[in-house]
């Protein structure tokens, strides 16, 4: 088996996908009490950006500085992918310097074409398709507040947008119900969807935000224009009024929900500001897990799950798994 990347949640097994979420809930509770182990010492990561951001930089330039390794940042102005250079000629330059490449980009085939030139594995940090390492740290939030994640219904109201994308397949692996209350024409793209119900996921798309809140264990939502789409900007405020995550729409979910948001977020738009700051609300945990679970994804894409923090949580994590062979 060739390196790992993580690109979506495609080919990742229901234990892999368990093994990051142990391994970032370890680390986690290692960097709390200040025991963090410099597991990827020595190792260094590009982050390619070609879209703004405040969490995803943040955390996997600190992520992979706590786990002992270095990142170094490429801005638009720097990379030009696509149009200074080829993404494969960037991914076959930066393989020579770097053990990770983070990607932020805009198509997916961008980041697709990178990988499949790269020696070394690509991380997704968001694409117009995709935003993996967000609904990897909202799964260990969710887990944080309600203990686990089969069985729970999760709410997305809004766009069927990247966000919803990762989602999607994350429902493939995790027996969790997803229900997407978007407007019409606003709904996933229909291979991604239809690839996850084939693979057995449990999803439900209907343009009522009431049914599809009632009975919610978390009501997740994220903006109604995405960094690429600001052109569309007023079209998309006008389709998505009725879709605002405010208190009347809580009150229809279980009495003890949670409110996700992956932010940053539109108060006003897609969540008001008192849903925003109630005590239901763990948009600023999910944030916060960003680091944790990116970091998971780090040392497991690089080392597996056989790193001393894997081995004493006692992950049976087949070395099939392992993610960092070059080819
Ligand atoms: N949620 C998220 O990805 O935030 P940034 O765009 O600030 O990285
Ligand atoms: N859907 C949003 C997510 C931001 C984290 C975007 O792509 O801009």
């Amino acid at each position: 088996m060739g390196k790992r990347n993580l690109l979506n949640f495609d080919g990742l097994s229901r234990r892999e996908f368990d093994g990051i979420l142990q391994l970032a809930a370890e680390l986690k509770r290692k960097q709390k009490r200040g025991m963090a182990h410099p597991l990827l010492a020595g190792k260094a990561m590009a982050l390619v950006f070609e879209k703004p951001s405040l969490r995803t930089r943040s955390t996997f330039a600190l992520g992979i500085t706590q786990l002992g390794g270095t990142a170094i940042y490429l801005g638009p102005a720097e990379v030009g992918l696509g149009s200074r250079e080829t993404p494969a000629d960037c991914a076959r330059n930066l393989d020579r310097w770097f053990d990770l490449i983070t990607v932020r980009t805009f198509a997916h085939k961008i980041i697709a074409e990178m990988a499949e030139y790269s020696s070394v594995p690509v991380i997704n940090a968001l694409t117009d398709s995709y935003h993996p390492c967000q609904v990897l740290a909202d799964c260990q939030t969710l887990i944080e507040h309600k203990g686990k994640l089969d069985g729970l219904k999760i709410v997305f109201v809004g766009d069927g947008n990247n966000m919803v994308h990762s989602w999607l397949e994350a429902a493939a692996i995790v027996p969790f119900s997803f229900v997407l209350a978007c407007p019409k024409g606003y709904e996933p793209d229909a291979t991604i969807l239809n690839k996850a119900l084939t693979n057995g996921a449990k999803i439900t798309v209907t343009n009522s935000v009431e049914e599809a809140v009632s009975g919610a264990d978390a009501i997740y939502t994220d903006v109604w224009t995405s960094m690429g789409q600001e052109k569309e900007s007023q079209a998309r405020i006008n389709a998505f009024r009725a879709y605002q995550v405010n208190s009347q729409v809580v009150a229809l979910a279980k009495k003890d929900a949670v409110v996700m948001h992956c932010l940053p977020a539109h108060r006003g738009e897609e969540i008001t500001h008192e849903v925003l700051e109630s005590p239901q609300c763990v948009a600023f945990d999910q944030a916060e897990n960003r680091l944790h679970a990116q970091k998971a994804v780090m040392v497991w894409l690089l080392q597996g799950f056989a790193t001393t923090v894997g081995k004493r949580k006692g992950l049976r994590i087949k070395t099939g798994s392992r993610g960092s062979r070059k080819k």
